[in-house]
């Protein structure tokens, strides 16, 4: 089994042409059919394939440089080098070539609190170093890279729906997400934050205490590997029904799964089943939308562009993003 150092060399070329700066931007994408669970910690290769979509111009924009001492800064403020977040970030960036680097990242979607910004994060970082490095890798190689920081990561290197493939090699060669070749220009996601803190269980822990201790967990590598085929084929046929539904379903296994784990795993606040209890009853008065959640208390929500209206009567502080309006930053 390779370790990550041996990935990232196999990957990138033996000699780079490193210019004075790299800069990229990179989405956070909300998985419908959901990744939770790993059959290799070291290389974040998941027990199931997942498939996400990703919103757009909401996301984390990486700009990275050479530099004699590593350096952090987050939406324009350094961050303590010793912080949690910071430390996850500085571990991945020794995989690579450069003895330090200054990271400046501006992330526009809340931190660490369930909405996918370490995706974003991890993603954009890989991007801006194949900018710096000019390594010029694939979309494959690149989600292989993003992988290596955060799992969900390998979906946010692309827009639009995007399917990660479990793989089954030890070496995670075969562990990559593209890019489905499918648009949904009346898709909604709305975000509804709930709170902006950082959740107290890490996703990493979450999983390896679900993995480890969850009566159900069992089950679920079939179970969410057939969600993300059923999601497929609602894409295809534009089944939004089947799709809100599946996705729906998922969130709520995987978060049946998490509260079985021991320590018991619970990442929602009250607001959460609040929330979660309008949608339904939203549904039942035929206002078609669906909700799905990650691991944190904030719900995202799914409806198509015909029901924006009814919708923001109903959650006046939604932030609604059209996946495939024109807008990506580049
Ligand atoms: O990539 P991680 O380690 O942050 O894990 C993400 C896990 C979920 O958000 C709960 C599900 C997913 O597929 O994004």
């Amino acid at each position: 089994m390779p370790t990550k150092l041996e990935v990232v060399q196999s990957l990138i070329p033996k000699h780079d042409k490193c210019r004075e700066i790299g800069e990229a931007f990179a989405p956070s994408n909300i998985a419908l059919a959901k990744y939770w669970g790993k059959r290799d910690t070291e290389l974040n290769l998941p027990q199931n394939s997942s498939l996400s979509i990703s919103l757009n111009n909401k996301g984390a924009h990486a700009k990275i440089f050479n530099a004699k001492e590593s350096e952090i800064i987050i939406n324009q403020h350094a961050i303590d080098l010793a912080s949690s977040p910071a430390r996850q970030i500085l571990n991945y960036l020794q995989l690579f070539p450069a003895k330090a680097y200054r990271l400046e990242l501006e992330v526009n979607i809340p931190f660490a609190a369930g909405l996918a910004s370490s995706a974003a994060v991890f993603a954009a970082i890989a991007l801006a170093l194949n900018d710096l490095h000019s390594w010029k890798l694939n979309v494959k190689s690149l989600s292989i890279l993003a992988r290596l920081g955060s799992g969900s990561a390998a979906r946010s290197i692309e827009h639009g729906f995007v399917l990660w493939h479990k793989g089954q090699e030890p070496d995670g060669s075969d562990s990559f997400a593209e890019k489905l070749d499918i648009i949904w220009p009346e898709l909604r996601i709305g975000l509804c934050l709930i709170t902006e803190e950082s959740k107290k269980i890490s996703s990493r822990v979450g999983m390896e205490q679900s993995v480890k201790t969850s009566p159900l967990y069992s089950a679920w590598p079939n179970y969410a590997e057939n969600v993300a085929t059923q999601l497929q084929q609602s894409l295809a046929t534009k089944d939004f029904s089947t799709l809100g539904s599946t996705a729906e379903h998922c969130a709520q296994t995987m978060h049946a799964l998490m509260l079985s784990a021991w320590p018991s795993l619970d990442y929602s606040l009250p607001e959460t089943l609040q929330l979660k209890q309008k949608v339904c009853a939203l549904r039942e008065q035929e206002i078609e939308i669906y909700f799905t959640q990650d691991a944190g208390p904030n719900l995202k929500l799914l409806f198509l562009a015909q029901q924006t209206a009814q919708i923001q009567q109903h959650f006046p502080q939604l932030l609604i993003i059209n996946p495939f309006e024109v807008n990506h930053v580049g």
